[in-house]
């Protein structure tokens, strides 16, 4: 049982923006169970009452998962005074239900990003502990051979010192080359490159665990999970 007041229920759905919601359910607009509620604190339980907007009826869910196809050129960051944000791209009611990224993607790479509003789902992708693979394709100035797998595959460290987990570079052309890492600091995949003397001109990350980006969602475009794509978050290739 998640009792929950009715406001609080439309706000988590992003069903209109906070200011509004309370007038929304004053106005009768609001019905439980089949009756009209006009009090906004009025308790529910989130997940057995029957709630209708206007006679639509509305689903909650505790948590929330989505995956954008990041386009480059947008910050991975909830908001920004001047830069166009991942949030930026979502529709309005999305952008009202609280959703932050999962890690991070740079500026200039592209791919898929995960946005939720359950902190322990994030810390679990993120973690080095949990060791949740993430796979990037790059294209990168130079040719990466065999010598480059091997350092990637024995943990590489670099030029400051940082020591790197074991990781897998796949070459993919001869200027291209696929890596999966399964932490995510700083730069990481562009400093693993460069440090083999590849330096990444292009990065598109392509997957997390078995969660692959469909080819059908378009760069900006968003997409809820389900349950079976949250199980591949956290399954192997
Ligand atoms: N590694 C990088 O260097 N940049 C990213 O955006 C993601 C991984």
């Amino acid at each position: 049982m998640e009792t929950i007041r009715l406001d609080k229920y439309l706000c988590d759905l992003g069903t209109a923006p906070r200011s509004e919601v309370k007038k929304l359910i004053r106005g009768g607009r609001v019905c439980v169970d089949g009756r009209a509620v006009t009090a906004p604190d009025t308790k529910i339980d989130a997940q057995s009452a029957a709630v209708t907007l206007d006679g639509e009826a509305l689903v909650w869910k505790k948590y929330h998962y989505y995956m954008l196809n990041k386009p480059a050129g947008v910050l991975t960051a909830t908001e920004d005074r001047r830069q166009k944000t991942v949030l930026d791209l979502l529709p309005p009611r999305l952008r009202r239900m609280g959703l932050f990224p999962v890690g991070r993607l740079d500026r200039d790479t592209r791919g898929l990003l995960l946005l939720t509003d359950d902190g322990d789902f994030a810390h679990r992708v993120i973690s080095p502990k949990f060791a949740v693979e993430k796979r990037y394709d790059a294209k990168v100035e130079g040719t990466p051979d065999e010598t480059d797998a091997a350092a990637f595959e024995a943990g590489l460290v670099l030029g400051d010192g940082t020591k790197c987990r074991p990781a897998r570079l796949e070459i993919t052309g001869p200027d291209s080359c696929r890596v999966t890492v399964t932490e995510g600091k700083y730069h990481q995949v562009k400093r693993m490159l460069a440090s083999r003397g590849t330096p990444v001109r292009e990065l598109k990350r392509l997957s997390i665990g078995a969660l692959s980006l469909p080819d059908d969602l378009a760069e900006g475009e968003v997409r809820e999970l389900d349950e079976e794509d949250l199980c591949r978050v956290f399954m192997d290739r």
